[in-house]
């Protein structure tokens, strides 16, 4: 990111906390709830249910969810005393950028369920602080007009590997071009966990057309959509409802083109189909990784990495950087928690690459203690599209400025005035 990014951004928790004090004197309170419970209510009452459903939950029980958050518990932060700490820096580098604190926001799929605006706010507020995007491949909006809305903004590009390889290379060279500094593999979704929130509403947004703007607005997709339909392929058999005449309405109107011109082409329900059919590639494994190194010079990081071993072997493929993650729960419930996780993959990779992670991100605190146990930066999921549910771009603002209102204080409260003082000294189980 350029240096004026970063000054542009330069945030004072001090400066935050007294204008919210300040207001409250003439009896404004803050617009966006503080405390993360509240913020993720006010949300619900916001959103539509299957809205809600769709963010909110995660696989099965949503036991790894409620471990994501609980695991944070776990590691208490051991604050110094008489440090002098009335100077802070928030700033770190990551594969040589810049940024202005060690948060990025997590790509998240289909944000036009929580606002019309979508990805379009996410970046313009993500871009206003400095804080890096990371574009999901499930974007409402086509990355190169995020890019655009972003003007200089760092982001990167969050990628599901599709059965289609001239896909996975179109939409790499895609996010090259829009200026993306960095490419995430999410190798945790090779198939969609047990959602049973969604499942329990029968409500898969793709399906209507939302979440697949990268696609639809991409070459090679289009020109797999003009080549015949496998017709090995079973075309599934709708009861004619009014619930289905209003699915297909939605289906059109999401689909580029306008609603009368997708009923007269079938294109729109062709895409989904098209969609369903090739987005996920279970047999997805290591020897593939080659193939996405020989299409592009960005640097590649690896999310979902949980088990040091798979650390290992990241590093002899090559990768430039990993992303501990379970998704936020939504794939294996019982799976370990991203916090738990962390130190065992930070020992693995024994400082040859960066490690980020995100999972259970909800505070300044929570911040700090991935840093301590080996993290370079955290990516908050969830409460910037709470935020964005109830404030569009200025609420996905207010939610990332008040996390890094909380870490700063929390880092200066514990004796650190830079990231670098932060260390595993800092914390204890
Ligand atoms: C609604 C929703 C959609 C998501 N979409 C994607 C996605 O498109 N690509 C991806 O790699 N991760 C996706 N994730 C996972 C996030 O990147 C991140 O790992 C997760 O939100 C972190 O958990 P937290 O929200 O509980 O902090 C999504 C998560 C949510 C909640």
């Amino acid at each position: 990111m350029p240096e004026e990014a970063i000054l542009k951004a330069k945030f004072s928790a001090l400066e935050r906390q007294k204008n919210i004090y300040l207001a409250g004197i003439s009896g404004q309170r803050p617009a966006i709830p503080i405390h993360p419970d509240e913020l993720e209510r006010q949300a619900k009452e916001k959103m539509t249910q299957e809205a809600f459903a769709y963010v909110a939950g995660s696989a099965g029980l949503e036991r790894t969810a409620f471990q994501n958050r609980e695991g944070f518990g776990r590691w208490q932060i051991v604050p110094r005393m008489l440090r002098d700490v009335s100077q802070c820096d928030l700033s770190t580098e990551l594969l040589g950028m810049k940024i202005p604190a060690p948060i990025l926001t997590a790509p998240i799929g289909v944000l036009e369920m929580a606002h019309p605006k979508a990805d379009l706010a996410v970046g313009r507020a993500a871009a206003t602080l400095g804080i890096p995007m990371i574009f999901s491949n499930q974007a409402s909006v086509p990355m190169e007009k995020v890019a655009e809305a972003m003007e200089d903004g760092l982001r990167w590009f969050q990628l599901y590997w599709s059965k289609s390889n001239d896909l996975v290379a179109s939409f790499a060279h895609r996010a090259e071009a829009c200026g993306c500094r960095a490419i995430v593999i999410t190798l945790d979704t090779t198939m969609l966990g047990w959602r049973t929130r969604d499942l329990e509403m029968a409500y898969l947004p793709f399906l209507r057309g939302k979440g697949i703007a990268q696609y639809t607005s991409d070459p090679v997709f289009q020109r797999l959509l003009d080549e015949p339909d496998d017709a090995s392929t079973p075309q599934p058999k709708r009861r004619l409802t009014w619930d289905t005449i209003v699915s297909l309405s939605e289906l059109l109107r999401a689909y580029p083109g306008g609603w009368f011109g997708n009923l007269r082409s079938g294109r729109a329900l062709k895409a989904v189909r098209k969609f369903i059919n090739i987005y996920t590639n279970p047999s997805l494994n290591w020897n593939d990784l080659a193939f996405l190194r020989q299409q592009t010079k960005l640097p590649i990081l690896l999310k979902g990495i949980v088990h040091a071993d798979d650390a290992r072997l990241a590093l002899d493929h090559g990768i430039d950087g990993l992303i501990v993650s379970n998704h936020g729960g939504r794939q294996v419930d019982g799976a370990i928690s991203a916090i738990e996780a962390l130190p065992n993959v930070v020992a693995a990779v024994n400082g040859q690459i960066p490690v980020l992670m995100d999972s259970g991100i909800r505070s300044g605190a929570d911040v700090f203690k991935a840093l301590a146990l080996g993290a370079k930066a955290v990516c908050v999921g969830r409460p910037y599209v709470y935020g964005l549910a109830l404030n569009g771009e200025a609420g996905v603002r207010e939610v990332l400025e008040n996390l890094v209102a909380d870490f700063e204080l929390t880092m200066r409260l514990s004796g650190c005035c830079s990231i670098s003082e932060i260390s595993s000294e800092m914390v204890s189980r």
